[in-house]
């Protein structure tokens, strides 16, 4: 199995380029925010109680983001491997992560990091805010928020999947076509 985990701030380009690797390597794309948007537009339990965190830009709980994610997994046994996005964006999601995938006899293969400044990533999701329908694409503040909680409760998993040797930083300036080759490069060399 090929387990990545697709990297970076939000409006990093993690949704398009997973898209695009789903296509080459046949692997299945997890993204987190997708499933609470998901449950948010269907008013479920789950997608009311993540609404209010997200509205504010704020990470949702790690208990309910973990419970998430394992079901997602568990549903979907028999594949080459998957793409998480978005996910894990704490250290206590790496360290679950890491567990759920240990019960299967697996593990990550590579943390890919794209790499985007700050006042480009804020011009790329007020720009995406035009069409997404997301309200945390909308407001300027929010998307700060949003850099800042990245900044402080997620980029340490870089760091954590760095120890491991299994961390690896992709500039994420450039065409689409030249950004997933870049990921390519490193992923051929599994
Ligand atoms: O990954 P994405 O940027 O689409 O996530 C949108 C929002 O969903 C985040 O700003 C955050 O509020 C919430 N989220 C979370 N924990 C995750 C993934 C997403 O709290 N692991
Ligand atoms: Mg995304």
């Amino acid at each position: 199995m090929i387990n990545l985990i697709l990297f970076g701030p939000p409006g990093s380009g993690k949704g398009t380029q997973a898209e695009k690797l789903v296509e080459k390597y046949g692997l299945l794309h997890i993204s987190t925010g997708d499933l609470f948007r998901y449950e948010m537009g269907n008013d479920t339990p789950l997608g009311l109680k993540a609404k209010s965190y997200i509205e504010k830009g704020e990470l949702v709980p790690d208990e309910v983001t973990v419970g998430m994610l394992r079901n997602k997994v568990e549903a979907n046994p028999d594949v080459k491997g998957y793409i998480f996005d978005g996910f894990p964006r704490t250290i206590p999601q790496s360290e679950a992560l890491d567990k759920l995938l240990c019960e299967k006899d697996n593990e990550i293969s590579k943390l890919l990091m794209l790499q985007v400044p700050d006042q480009e990533i804020v011009t790329r999701i007020l720009k995406r805010g035009e069409t997404s329908g997301r309200a945390d694409d909308n407001d300027e503040a929010t998307i700060r928020k949003r850099i800042d909680v990245y900044k402080k409760e997620t980029s340490p998993v870089y760091g954590y999947y760095q120890e491991k040797g299994k961390s690896e930083e992709i500039n994420g300036l450039g065409t689409i076509e030249e950004i997933f080759d870049r990921l390519c490069t490193e992923i051929d060399q599994l």
